[in-house]
């Protein structure tokens, strides 16, 4: 299976600099076969761009979040069949940004990954423990729970789901888990993951949190590390292309 490497912009970005940095990013793509499978999650307003701009081309994208809700009076929020309509083929559900400032619940992110799921957009399904919680010696029950929620609403759909842990603390903050306090998260999540799945392998698990250009070939090396949910290294074409050459 190959790694995947997904970038999630954030609130990034503008029509100028993403034209900039898509064109960096498969400009240096040409010629050699990726190294790994690529997406890129972007703001919902520049969906359309991206769609243009990565069609006939080896990255794939998608949303940073999804509503839980099929259509109607939810103003502000963005519908599975709306993303359907710009070809999307991943949405981050349960980024700990939404769940710490949008007071999103286990049971939400459950039905927006269900919903993704069945609209045939991949889910990628965020969980990580806060700082507090791992001096707690609670990170292996905190992501177990988060897990386990998704996994009781998409059921036998499991293996379709891509994982990605995120300790909170290492996001945005140049902190990052060592290779092997990842890879140990991982283990947990992918017996988690066997349990409820004939096929735990065909499930990426992604690491992310500070991950750069630098540190990727470590962590990625990790037996369940199968690739990574990049932020602010996806704003930089170079350092984006080093992640994924490293996933080789
Ligand atoms: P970071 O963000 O790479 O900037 O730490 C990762 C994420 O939040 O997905």
């Amino acid at each position: 299976m190959k790694k995947l490497i997904a970038g999630n912009w954030k609130m990034n970005g503008g029509l100028a600099a993403n034209d900039m940095l898509v064109k960096a990013m498969l400009d240096g793509l040409k010629g050699a076969e990726p190294a790994a499978d690529m997406a890129l999650c972007v703001p919902a307003p520049y969906l359309a761009q991206l769609q243009s701009l990565l069609q006939a081309s080896p990255i794939a994208w998608g949303a940073q979040d999804v509503s839980a809700h099929e259509q109607g009076a939810y103003t502000g929020e963005v519908s599975v069949s709306m993303l359907k309509d710009f070809a999307c083929r991943y949405a981050i559900v349960g980024h700990s940004e939404r769940r710490q400032y949008h007071g999103e619940t286990d049971a939400v992110v459950a039905s927006k990954a269900q919903r993704a799921l069945a609209a045939g957009i991949t889910p990628i399904v965020c969980v990580g423990e806060t700082l507090v919680e791992r001096d707690a010696g609670q990170t292996e029950s905190v992501v177990k729970r988060q897990l386990a929620a998704v996994i009781h609403a998409v059921a036998h759909c499991t293996s379709e789901i891509v994982v990605a842990y995120e300790p909170v603390w290492a996001i945005g903050t140049g902190k990052t888990a060592t290779p092997e306090m990842a890879q140990a998260v991982h283990a947990v999540l992918r017996a988690q993951l066997a349990a409820a799945t004939q096929h735990p392998q065909r499930v990426h698990i992604l690491y992310g949190g500070s991950m750069n250009a630098a540190n990727a070939a470590s962590l990625l090396a990790q037996p369940d590390i199968d690739g990574g949910l990049i932020g602010g290294a996806s704003l930089k074409a170079a350092d984006f292309l080093q992640i994924v050459a490293a996933a080789r």
